[in-house]
């Protein structure tokens, strides 16, 4: 650990670029960096419990030494500006963008539900812990309720984990019964990758009404994916646990591409893993001020962002947000 700590001050006493310490911080703090992977690498059941709680501490406080020195390096570090304009070019000639691409699945999602009857809700970003958590049943030692996961607001506010958030909401404004999609942005505190972000889209639905079964959710989501991907598409539930639904499920695709024989995009399974969905607990259906005697409904979270990438074959999940051009202009308006 002294050697790490002696190679991250001597590489962070070189970079003096903002860049440059991002670079550092990944070598050793991101999900293959060398601070991380020491963790990783060590035996912990082979320790006797002494052992394992001393190697815990250690290890804990070379992590936080070492994420207050990148951050101080951060705020040392110059900001490389690339100033390159040139005021005497005439101007470019003026075009009209492209729609972007998460506004293209959202907004073909919206219209297959609209034309199953559903209306379409917004939801708002900066939202309390109860709408967040408690009105979905998430309990408060819940590990989504820790700091890894979550920005919180020193007002105690968070910024929405899941478009969930919209659930109770929705059924103590509108009542039953209701059929509702309420698409939108959510945020996580993650370690950013090709596949990880701290700012992501979800659809979340929800229908509520006398005798809703699962029966109806699973026709609501074969019908929902068969207009998506424009053919006949085979589902399966699984198990799955979310404190707000009751049994809870995972929703998964027969393969689309080998057809369920098994290929390298399922790994070999035939199915891929969609979206989560279930039906509504019936202490969230209390908070929404609907009585669970009387009605019974599913509810279902679709990564938007998600849906995007496999759509349209997009790797990297940072080209979302990253502004560039070259990327945005692929995509044509697919509405006048
Ligand atoms: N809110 C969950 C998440 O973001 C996803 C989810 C699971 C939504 C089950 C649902 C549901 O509506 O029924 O991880």
């Amino acid at each position: 650990m002294e050697t790490i700590k002696d190679n991250l001050l001597k590489e962070l006493a070189k970079a003096d670029t903002w860049e440059a310490v991002e670079k550092i911080r990944v070598a050793f703090l991101g999900r293959q960096g060398i601070i991380t992977n020491l963790n990783k690498n060590v035996d912990m059941r082979a320790m006797n419990t002494d052992t394992r709680k001393a190697w815990g501490r250690n290890f804990n406080t070379l992590k936080t030494w070492a994420e207050d020195a990148v951050a101080a390096a951060k705020a040392n570090a110059k900001i490389t500006v690339k100033a390159n304009v040139d005021l005497t070019l005439p101007p470019a000639p003026s075009s009209l963008g492209s729609v972007h691409p998460i506004s293209l699945v959202q907004i073909e999602i919206e219209q297959i539900f609209q034309g199953m009857g559903f209306t379409v809700g917004s939801g708002i970003h900066v939202e309390s812990e109860y709408y967040n958590f408690s009105a979905l049943n998430i309990p408060d030692d819940h590990p989504a309720r820790e700091m890894q996961d979550t920005f919180w607001l020193t007002n105690g506010q968070v910024l929405r984990t899941h478009t969930s958030n919209m659930q109770v909401r929705m059924l103590q404004n509108y009542g039953a019964p209701l059929k509702a999609i309420f698409p939108g942005r959510c945020f996580r505190y993650e370690a950013v990758d090709a596949s990880h972000e701290n700012t992501f889209y979800q659809v979340e639905g929800i229908m509520v009404d006398h005798n809703i079964s699962i029966a109806n959710l699973i026709a609501i989501m074969r019908e929902l994916l068969s207009s998506v991907f424009h053919q006949n598409i085979t589902v399966r539930l699984r198990p799955g646990y979310f404190p707000f639904v009751e049994p809870g499920f995972e929703l998964d695709c027969q393969c689309l591409i080998c057809k369920g024989h098994g290929c390298k995009t399922c790994k070999n399974s035939g199915w891929i893993e969609l979206l989560p969905c279930g039906m509504i607990h019936p202490k969230v259906l209390a908070e929404g001020k609907i009585n669970p005697d009387e009605y019974t409904g599913f509810a279902f979270g679709l990564g938007l962002t998600r849906l995007a990438m496999m759509k349209y074959n997009i790797p990297e999940i940072r080209l979302f947000n990253s502004g560039e051009i070259d990327f945005l202009k692929q995509f044509v308006p697919a509405i006048a």
